[in-house]
């Protein structure tokens, strides 16, 4: 039998069947509170510090105190790691404002709610990689603060749900123009005219750990990066590719039906892929 999952919940690491916050947090009522999402590739995490320096961006811009110092997360993600069965696991950080009676404003000081969940990493299919995914796209619902890890994830709950209903994998906002801006839970890229392209960052977007991953080994690879606004019927558009924790990237096409480019994986996407899973080897070989 597996060995029982393990959650860290407010001081404490608990049996994940019994871990529970107070029905009066404000994330439950309010959805008052930030998260993170890192990958872990057999005890290496894949830039762990800036995602829980996302972490602290994230509180600090809704006005939460980060729960513990940076280095304590760090700690505490390691130990709810260790602590749970998985070698190649996807750690979830979730700060909450913390409980109080449901009232919009908070008097008094209260202490934020913080749970770590450890569950084994989720990984694309191999079939994925091959044949490319497939996306549709829908005019942007969200709020207008999506640089914000947000744990207000209904607009991207409603996409990812109809992505679904369609058969498709995610599903792309665009903005009033048309231009694409990123998926429900992924950061989205086009190759245009030899380019890497994807939308700046901006209230629009979330500064995704992996988009700057992408980009990074995009230009080790020798390919031209810009960051601005594109569309998906421009000329020169010869692929396309999503970008997450849990996906690396992933090769986009076919979006609202169409084929992107030739419809199948583009060289400049297979290279990326293939150099970020080397770094994961290397991440993994040598710590
Ligand atoms: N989602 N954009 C959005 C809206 C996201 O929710 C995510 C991640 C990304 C990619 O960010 P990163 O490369 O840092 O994982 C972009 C996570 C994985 C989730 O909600 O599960």
């Amino acid at each position: 039998m597996m060995q029982p999952l393990v959650a860290y919940v407010n001081h404490a690491f608990v049996p994940l069947d019994e871990a529970c916050v107070h029905i009066e947090d404000r994330g439950f009522q309010f959805a008052d509170g930030v998260y993170e999402v890192i990958a872990c590739f057999g005890g290496v995490y894949l830039d762990l510090m800036p995602h829980l320096q996302r972490l602290q961006r994230s509180c600090a811009a809704i006005a939460i105190d980060l729960p513990k110092p940076l280095r304590v997360l760090k700690s505490l993600v390691q130990q709810a790691y260790e602590k749970n069965p998985f070698e190649d696991a996807m750690v979830y950080i979730q700060v909450t404002r913390g409980v109080a009676p449901r009232a919009h404003v908070v008097d008094n000081v209260i202490t934020p709610t913080l749970v770590i969940t450890v569950r084994e990493l989720p990984k694309p299919s191999e079939e994925k990689v091959h044949t490319g995914v497939k996306a549709i796209t829908m005019r942007d619902i969200r709020w207008k603060h999506c640089e914000i890890k947000s744990i207000a994830l209904l607009a991207s709950v409603m996409g990812k749900q109809e992505a679904v209903k369609q058969g498709v994998d995610e599903t792309f906002w665009l903005d009033e123009q048309g231009h694409v801006l990123e998926g429900c839970a992924t950061n989205v890229f086009a190759i245009i005219n030899g380019v890497l392209t994807t939308h700046p960052l901006d209230h629009q977007v979330l500064g995704g750990i992996t988009r700057t991953m992408v980009m990074d080994v995009a230009k080790l690879a020798g390919i031209k990066v810009e960051e601005r606004s594109w569309k998906l019927d421009e000329q020169g558009l010869s692929e396309c590719m999503m970008s997450s924790t849990t996906n690396m990237v992933l090769p986009v096409c076919d979006v609202d039906g169409k084929a992107v480019g030739m419809g199948k994986p583009g060289r400049h996407t297979l290279n990326i892929r293939r150099m970020m899973l080397e770094k994961i080897d290397a991440l993994r070989a040598h710590g």
